[in-house]
């Protein structure tokens, strides 16, 4: 079947289902809606049989929908019509919601619904919930459409029915989500806040500064004064609320153009006498603060997470992720687990901050480097048996991190960008060592170059990674221990393994033959950074400042069969 997605970004939904429909077999297109002239076009050229619009702001032109059968698929539950459905169902604490794939006609989400269904609703920000419950219901949901649309007995839902749980609801402005310092609960805040993470964010003003928050987490033990700055920490700021205090880790001021950055980096000066409120290099992923990197060991098997916040990784993280991963492969335990964070898994080097740097070229340069001195200890790590457990997406270096271990496990329905192109970056991180061994030179050149998503249970094909888990979180983590477990039980196999690793890792040529390749990658890299007029200075600047597309990228025209 030829199918279009039609988006408004290629985002992580459009991704997921992009990746999901080839590998069902299905010849899917991606277009960006710009303006009706270069969408109608794009849809004329594809000629699709259907019209799938999993990220849509704005109408599909009547030209298109009255000719091709085209489907919306909105975050809400059957009846619920509006912008900004997620944002109401966390505000107005649902315990439920859902998502709907609904016909286009002529007026916004009215038309028939072809498939529905719904989810308990986690405690998480907006992005969180649209990128995991929403788009493994929508997941479902398409192969549903895609059934039901061969059925020609099957009547879809109207509208009208009275049975429909949702209703219309106007968008949400500023005023439903703003902090009412005095009178609302640390719930209340971190629910408005979550509300509209990552977008819009809450605006509000912190000491002077007129900006949006983001990334809320609750803070179990400091405690002052409602808006007191009560402590900072890795870039974060702590702040008292009536009844407890929370952590605010990015601010983007109001003033445009402005980026997402991290709170300290926005309020400098002005955080002058605040104190930092220092964790050790690690700290049980349990405790009730924000941070970034946590451990726990179970068994002989050791857990290391590192939620660095939209899988960002500035220097001083990567430095802090080497530290805790040097130690660690020393504490007696058998194998040790790169977990990633609850929403990444990593998507590399942290563009906004070199972006906000006056010294760009040099803290870019600093940052690859540091990230290199991660992924090289975990390369040349000869004490223990290593596993990258791929639980979230990983986009550029951060799947080359991935790389690095030993095994590679992935949670289905993950999807990975290994590539770096779309940024302009050749990319470093040792990839051209272990990607080729993984998937051999020609695979490792048709993903670098074509630029495209790929599912987990399509990166186990190529070799990629070793094993895909079960999409369910709650089988995934047992299975994950279990593969972890049996990689030790056989001590002899383990044994075994470990003896083949030091042999490898101690032969004179291995550090050599890494080295060579790290140079190979960063001399391509040195212009990128140095050469102001680069193309990757040129698209960090589109990527960070979100810069609306002018066509849609010329890596998804024409794509179709996988
Ligand atoms: N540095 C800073 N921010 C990053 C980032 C990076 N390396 N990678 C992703 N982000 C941010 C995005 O700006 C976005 O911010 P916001 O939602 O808070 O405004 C957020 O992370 C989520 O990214 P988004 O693009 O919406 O997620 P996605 O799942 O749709 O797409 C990627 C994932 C990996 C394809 C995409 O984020 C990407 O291309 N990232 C850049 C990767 C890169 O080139 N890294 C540098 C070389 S190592």
């Amino acid at each position: 079947m030829r199918i279009l997605l039609v988006v408004s970004a290629f985002n992580s939904l459009s991704q997921r289902l992009f990746c999901h429909l080839r590998d069902r077999g299905e010849n899917v297109g991606v277009a960006f809606a710009i303006n009706d002239a270069q969408l109608i076009a794009e849809v004329e050229t594809f000629f699709p049989d259907i019209i799938i619009a999993p990220f849509l702001k704005k109408r599909i032109p009547e030209h298109i929908w009255s000719a091709i059968t085209t489907f919306i698929v909105h975050p809400g539950i059957a009846g619920d019509r509006g912008a900004h459905a997620l944002d109401w169902a966390i505000l107005n604490r649902s315990s439920e919601w859902g998502v709907t794939i609904l016909r286009a006609n002529g007026e916004y989400d009215a038309g028939d619904i072809y498939a529905h269904g719904t989810f308990a609703m986690p405690q998480g920000s907006k992005a969180s919930i649209y990128r995991n419950e929403t788009t493994t219901l929508a997941i479902g949901l398409v192969d549903e459409l895609l059934e039901v649309f061969h059925e020609p007995t099957f009547i879809p839902l109207a509208q009208h029915e009275n049975a429909l749980s949702g209703s219309a609801h106007r968008a949400m402005t500023q005023s439903d989500r703003r902090i009412d310092w005095e009178n609302d609960s640390t719930e209340n805040i971190l629910t408005k806040i979550r509300s509209a993470d990552s977008h819009p964010g809450v605006l509000d003003t912190i000491l002077g500064v007129e900006c949006t928050l983001y990334g809320a987490h609750s803070e179990g033990r400091l405690r002052g004064g409602i808006k007191e700055i009560l402590a900072k920490r890795e870039g974060a700021i702590c702040l008292g609320t009536r009844d407890g205090a929370f952590w605010i880790t990015h601010l983007k001021e109001r003033h445009q153009p402005s980026i997402k950055l991290p709170a300290t980096y926005v309020l400098k000066d002005r955080l002058k006498g605040v104190m930092e409120d220092r964790l050790p290099l690690f700290v049980d992923p349990m405790v009730e603060t924000f941070k970034e990197i946590t451990y726990l060991e179970r068994d002989e098997v050791g857990y290391l997470g590192f939620d660095f916040h939209n899988g960002a990784m500035g220097a001083h993280q990567c430095v802090r992720l080497k530290y805790a991963f040097d130690h660690l492969k020393q504490s007696g335990i058998k194998v040790l687990v790169l977990m990633g964070g609850e929403e990444f898994f990593s998507n590399g080097i942290h563009l906004n901050i070199m972006e906000d740097s006056k010294k760009s070229d040099e803290d870019g340069w600093s940052n690859i480097h540091s990230m290199n001195e991660a992924v090289k200890s975990i390369l040349l790590c000869d004490e223990v048996l290593t596993v990258s457990a791929l639980r979230r997406n990983a986009g550029a270096g951060g799947v080359f991190l991935a790389l690095a271990s030993d095994f590679v496990v992935a949670r289905e329905g993950v999807v990975l960008n290994p590539h770096y192109q779309t940024l302009g970056l050749h990319g470093s991180e040792y990839w051209t060592y272990t990607l080729p061994r993984r998937v051999g030179e020609i695979k490792a050149h048709e993903l670098t170059s074509s630029c495209l998503p790929i599912s987990a249970v399509h990166a186990e094909a190529i070799g990629l990674v070793d094993t895909v888990l079960s999409e369910d979180e709650e089988r995934y983590l047992p299975e994950l221990h279990q593969y972890c477990k049996a990689l030790y039980e056989d001590e002899e196999r383990y044994e075994e393994l470990l003896d083949i690793k030091r042999q490898k890792i101690h032969h004179t040529s291995f550090t050599e033959e890494i080295q060579r390749h790290r140079e190979i990658e960063l001399e391509r890299m040195y212009p990128s950074f140095y050469d102001p007029a680069s193309e990757f200075n040129r698209l960090r600047k589109d990527f960070v400042y979100k810069l609306c597309p002018i066509q849609t990228p010329i890596y998804l025209q024409g794509v179709g069969n996988a």
